[in-house]
């Protein structure tokens, strides 16, 4: 049976990769997830999984090495897909040292952990062993409004935020790892991905989360940056076939084919929630327009992504699947059906949060 070692699967795309897994592989893989539980990381997230005998959670940063060496040592490995980051960009405008050491450190202490484990005395590694780090588009910086440039696998880094400046470094240092001592590694670069489990920071859940409150729905600047939208089980798909099907060492892009302003997407959420909220619920009238409000713009705001997924389609023959339409629904649904969940991630820390965050906009 192959042993998976999942980093970050309490979080957003993490535990939907881990659903995705069991779904797909039932008993025939074991899954350990390490996760250090951050204001991210949600064991409510994976309620359904975590009584299986194929699945072990274990609360460790990944910056402490002696722990994810044990951990390497007590199982036999066979995959690492490397989650586990500090995700929010607004978040690393405002404390750049945290995006850092977790997601730079943290990187090269997991790099560390598998090479050890992994490698022979003669250089070479155990058999079938693989890696895969999980990366963003940001690293590649910002295009033009021009509908015809795209992010590819070969376009230069560029990145703007400490958030990508951070995934940038350790996207570098996977390379070198591969480059130095041939670790067999991939590097996955995916754009924003959307659906169940998201935490309420980041724009998708935060707007359907204010809209049924009422609440105003901040827009930063003037709402055209433009982001390209994945459906989450669309990237766990993917993940799960790069490594599989991926040649070693190779980066592979991961987009949606979705890209929208943000006052678009909002706008698609707004008339989502009044299709599907019934007539007669007091919530329904709270649901408007009126509550759009926009604000100042953040430092250093990436104006356009886009990823070309094109080499992923050749080589592995994989695509996007989940229509926006689709997803939207699904994830709004999700978000209708788990009101508690909301509830819990928005108490305490969360309002701190959100206050200092959007307080000077
Ligand atoms: P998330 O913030 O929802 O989850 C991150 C998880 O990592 C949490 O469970 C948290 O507890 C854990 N974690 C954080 N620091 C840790 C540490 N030091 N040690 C151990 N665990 C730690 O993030 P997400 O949105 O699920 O993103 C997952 C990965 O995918 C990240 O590497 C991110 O850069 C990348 N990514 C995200 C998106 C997106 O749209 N969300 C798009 C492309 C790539
Ligand atoms: O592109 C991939 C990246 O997508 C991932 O690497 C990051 O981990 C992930 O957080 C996401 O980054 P963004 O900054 O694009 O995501 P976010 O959901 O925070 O914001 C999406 C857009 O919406 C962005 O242009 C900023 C804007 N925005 C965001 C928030 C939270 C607003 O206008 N208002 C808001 O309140």
């Amino acid at each position: 049976m192959r042993t998976y070692l999942v980093t970050g699967g309490a979080g957003f795309i993490g535990s939907n990769y881990i659903h995705y897994m069991f779904k797909k592989y039932d008993n025939d893989i074991r899954i350990i997830n390490v996760d250090a539980l951050t204001y991210a990381g949600n064991l409510e997230n994976l309620k359904d999984v975590e009584n299986r005998d194929n699945y072990t959670f274990i609360k460790s940063y990944i910056c402490d090495k002696v722990a994810i060496c044990q951990i390497f040592a007590e199982n036999d490995i066979d995959r690492v897909v490397h989650f586990a980051a500090e995700s929010h960009v607004d978040r690393s405008i405002a404390e750049p040292e945290v995006f850092v050491r977790t997601n730079v450190l943290g990187t090269a202490v997991m790099l560390n952990c598998a090479r050890a484990a992994w490698e022979l005395p003669d250089g070479s590694y155990r058999k079938d062993k693989k890696f895969l780090h999980v990366s963003t588009d940001e690293v590649y910086g910002s295009l033009p409004e021009d509908e015809n440039a795209f992010f590819y696998e070969t376009t230069p880094y560029d990145p703007h935020s400490p958030y990508s400046a951070s995934k940038a470094s350790s996207d570098m240092l996977v390379k070198a790892y591969m480059d130095t001592y041939k670790f067999p590694a991939n590097i996955t670069n995916c754009s924003n991905n959307y659906g169940p489990y998201q935490f309420p920071e980041k724009f998708i859940p935060l707007m359907i989360n204010n809209a049924l409150q009422g609440k105003k729905l901040p827009v930063y600047g003037d709402g055209k940056n433009v982001r390209d939208w994945l459906y989450v089980e669309d990237h766990a798909k993917a993940i799960d076939m790069v490594q599989e099907q991926g040649r070693l060492f190779e980066t592979y892009n991961i987009g949606g084919h979705n890209e929208k302003q943000n006052i678009e997407i909002l706008n698609i959420i707004l008339d989502t929630l009044q299709e599907m909220l019934p007539d007669g619920d007091p919530i329904k009238a709270n649901v408007s327009s009126v509550l759009i409000n926009y604000v100042s713009d953040s430092k250093g705001h990436d104006r356009r992504y886009a990823i070309a997924p094109d080499k992923i389609k050749a080589e592995i023959g994989w695509e996007p699947e989940t229509m926006f339409k689709e997803g939207i629904r699904k994830t709004i649904r999700w978000y209708f059906e788990n009101e508690q969940w909301m509830k819990n991630a928005t108490s305490g820390d969360y309002q701190k949060y959100y206050e200092e965050m959007y307080k000077n906009r």
